[in-house]
């Protein structure tokens, strides 16, 4: 099972789409993109519009997104769009998988973010007042249309969250790292993201093996995402440091360093000093809390060496004492 990836201009792409002129073409979008779409998409009436992607990702906004499609006139046979970030395509794939049991849906990515990642590998979700993605669903898109174009427009923070992410890959692929440390332009860095997660994902859909490997620097990551507020990305990158700073693990640490530097990352802003609001408690119980926690333990994903990653179980007990007791979170 595989998503087609193809990287194309932004002309090219809706020349492409173009040829629903004529007959349904039924798509959730990021309000915020409006100014990147030519009048056929603007002035379509199927369009369901989100104009606050996260804060709509919820059951009450897909309650009226399906109510929306199926008095459109939605069937079987029709192909549901996402053009927008991770939000968006997240809640348009888990839309697209749940309608009459299940449409075609096209994945078009605008933020870095979502190219690399939140577009990739089918899990499609939406938000419960309990937590984030708790209700979803592993199912592809057929297939994930990506265009640098679209990131003319993007916030620097998103930027950032965006590479926090391809920092990780910078750890999973020998490739991507020569990329990073080369300063090859973001779009082909992104390219080969996409790709290899689509490659992994192939492997291991339903992420029994090697998928787990993408969730490095993502236990700490989520913490910190919801404590201090920041985007995705960037608490990913913070939950790579924080780990590695926490087993001692100095190879990877100076690693860490020299592709946030080559990825023009903000590094003073990827510090707890950053933050004096941080608390210490509440992130501990954050952690006490996480879903991918078996039993006990946590399972963390860890670097041997670039390309090279493994999974360790450690006891929530024992990895609580180190952060409570650790310099990097207590100074
Ligand atoms: N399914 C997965 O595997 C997966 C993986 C990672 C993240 N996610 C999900 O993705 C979401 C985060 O994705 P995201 O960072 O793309 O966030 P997002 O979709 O919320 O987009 C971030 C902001 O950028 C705006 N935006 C989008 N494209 C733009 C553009 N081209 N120019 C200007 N502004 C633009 C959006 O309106 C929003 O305000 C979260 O909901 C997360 O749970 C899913």
């Amino acid at each position: 099972m595989k998503s087609n990836l193809t990287y194309l201009k932004k002309h090219e792409l809706f020349k492409e789409l173009d040829n629903f002129k004529d007959s349904q073409f039924f798509a959730i979008v990021d309000y915020n993109v409006r100014n990147h779409l030519p009048q056929f998409i603007l002035f379509s009436p199927h369009i369901f519009w989100l104009h606050h992607p996260e804060e709509e990702k919820n059951l009450d906004t897909y309650a009226r997104a399906t109510e929306f499609f199926l008095t459109q006139g939605i069937t079987r046979t029709s192909t549901l769009y996402a053009i927008g970030g991770g939000a968006t395509t997240d809640f348009a794939g888990f839309v697209a998988a749940t309608i009459l049991r299940g449409v075609k849906w096209i994945a078009v990515p605008t933020t870095l973010l979502a190219m690399i990642d939140g577009s990739i590998g089918g899990k499609v979700a939406i938000n419960t007042p309990q937590g984030k993605n708790l209700l979803g669903s592993f199912y592809l898109p057929k297939d994930v249309y990506i265009s640098g174009d679209f990131l003319s427009s993007l916030p620097k923070i998103e930027e950032m969250s965006g590479k926090g992410e391809i920092l990780k890959y910078g750890f999973l692929s020998k490739t991507i790292h020569d990329l990073i440390l080369n300063r090859a332009s973001l779009e082909t860095i992104a390219i080969e993201c996409a790709k290899f997660k689509t490659e992994v994902v192939e492997r291991d859909f339903y992420e029994k093996g090697q998928r787990i490997h993408l969730n490095l620097g993502h236990t700490l990551g989520h913490a910190f995402e919801f404590m201090l507020k920041i985007p995705h990305g960037q608490g990913v990158a913070m939950g790579m440091k924080y780990l590695f700073q926490l087993l001692g693990m100095t190879d990877a640490l100076s690693k860490w360093e020299e592709l946030a530097t080559a990825l023009d990352l903000p590094i003073d802003q990827l510090d707890l000093k950053h933050f004096p609001n941080f608390d210490i408690a509440e992130f501990v119980k954050f952690l006490e809390q996480d879903k991918k926690k078996q039993d006990h333990n946590l399972r963390l994903v860890l670097v041997k060496e670039v390309g090279v990653c493994y999974v360790e179980e450690v006891p929530m007990k024992e990895f609580k004492s180190k952060i409570l007791c650790h310099e990097s979170f207590i100074s």
